[in-house]
């Protein structure tokens, strides 16, 4: 009676797939799959004996030791790759791997708060057709502060405010800029209006360090000018600033006040964000913060740059970056900006 029937084939399969899992060397693979698919192989053998059965038999059965040879490949195959995955592990020492170790952290690089607040601002203007102008740090007086109306006199211009510089071969007075300001005078000498521009930049000022006070600082500067500009246009462009900047349901005021390159000159208060306009000790009871200064451009000014203040008008604005970075995240330290410390800047 020959060897091969069902029974045996699945006896000889299922002690080939025991001995290939209990298998711990790649030599033991070996030997065990020579010992069932060599030549002389346990399950190979059983081919030959395939032309003594019964045509229906052999098919059956050469079926099945088909099928049986190709899961015993599978496993062994399966089997030899984790003996190779293994190997690897010990090349390289992973099996010294403490996984229960803390691992270590990885510090993801952020934008800086005060660029944050910076680059939000501008894209509120961009997005209202602004143009983007720069000027330098290093300022002429005249532009600084006599083309911009502000006289001899002024208290702005006193040492105690403003930093000279000292180059006593330079037949200009220069200065560190005390605002984006002079940026108008440059675009306004350079450009034919019609002009719709903002100026971001840093501006310095003799100040001495405190919550509210840094001697540097940045501004953005906003300059239209147009034939037929007037005070309604500066109050809607404003309007929509702080709606977009603090929150469509903030209520914003304007008030008047006073700077020498501007006529009528205004200052625009916003509701304060901590108290929602009910009054604290934040807005001082009144219920408003300022946030920026601004005006329609003075007559003089625009004659100072050789524009013709009967053909043309125009407004302008300027706002201290620190000061709506601290109203929008509720900072009530400047000086926090600049210090780098890494538990203040992660938190935006
Ligand atoms: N330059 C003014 C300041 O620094 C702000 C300002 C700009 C006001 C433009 C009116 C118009 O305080």
């Amino acid at each position: 009676m020959s060897n091969i029937n069902e029974k045996h084939i699945s006896e000889l399969r299922q002690q080939c797939l025991k001995e290939i899992e209990e298998a711990t060397s790649l030599a033991e693979l070996n030997t065990i799959k020579t010992k069932y698919l060599g030549r002389k192989g346990l399950i190979r053998q059983l081919f030959e004996e395939l032309p003594n059965l019964s045509l229906k038999e052999r098919r059956e059965i050469g079926e099945l030791l088909n099928r049986t040879v190709e899961e015993v490949e599978n496993k062994l195959n399966q089997k030899l790759e984790e003996f190779k995955n293994v190997l690897i592990h010990k090349e390289h020492n992973f099996s010294k791997l403490e996984l229960t170790l803390s691992g270590n952290k990885f510090y993801v690089g952020k934008i800086h708060p005060l660029n944050k607040v910076y680059y939000e601002i501008i894209q509120i203007f961009l997005n209202l057709g602004f143009s983007i102008e720069e000027g330098p740090e290093v300022e002429k007086e005249e532009y600084n502060f006599t083309l911009l109306n502000i006289p001899y006199d002024h208290p702005a211009r006193d040492m105690q405010d403003t930093l000279y510089l000292d180059l006593k071969d330079f037949s200009e007075k220069l200065l560190l800029r005390t605002h984006t300001s002079p940026v108008q005078i440059r675009v306004m000498l350079s450009k034919k209006p019609p002009i719709k521009s903002i100026m971001p930049g840093r501006v310095y000022r003799h100040e001495n360090l405190d919550p509210s006070h840094l001697f540097n600082f940045h501004q953005v500067e906003g300059l239209m000018v147009d034939r037929g500009v007037r005070l309604s246009d500066l109050k809607g462009v404003l309007t929509y600033f702080v709606k977009n900047m603090f929150g469509s349901d903030i209520e914003s005021r304007f008030r008047q006040s006073y700077f020498p390159f501007t006529e009528p000159s205004l200052e625009m208060d916003i509701q304060c964000l901590v108290c929602k306009g009910k009054g604290c000790s934040v807005c001082k009871n009144s219920g408003f913060v300022e946030v920026l200064g601004c005006g329609m451009v003075h007559p003089q000014v625009l004659e100072n740059v050789g524009i013709d203040s009967e053909a043309y008008t125009g407004f302008a604005f300027g706002l201290g970056v620190e000061r709506i970075a601290m109203l929008k995240y509720r900072i009530d330290d400047i000086r926090l900006f600049y210090e780098n410390d890494y538990r203040f800047i992660t938190q935006f």
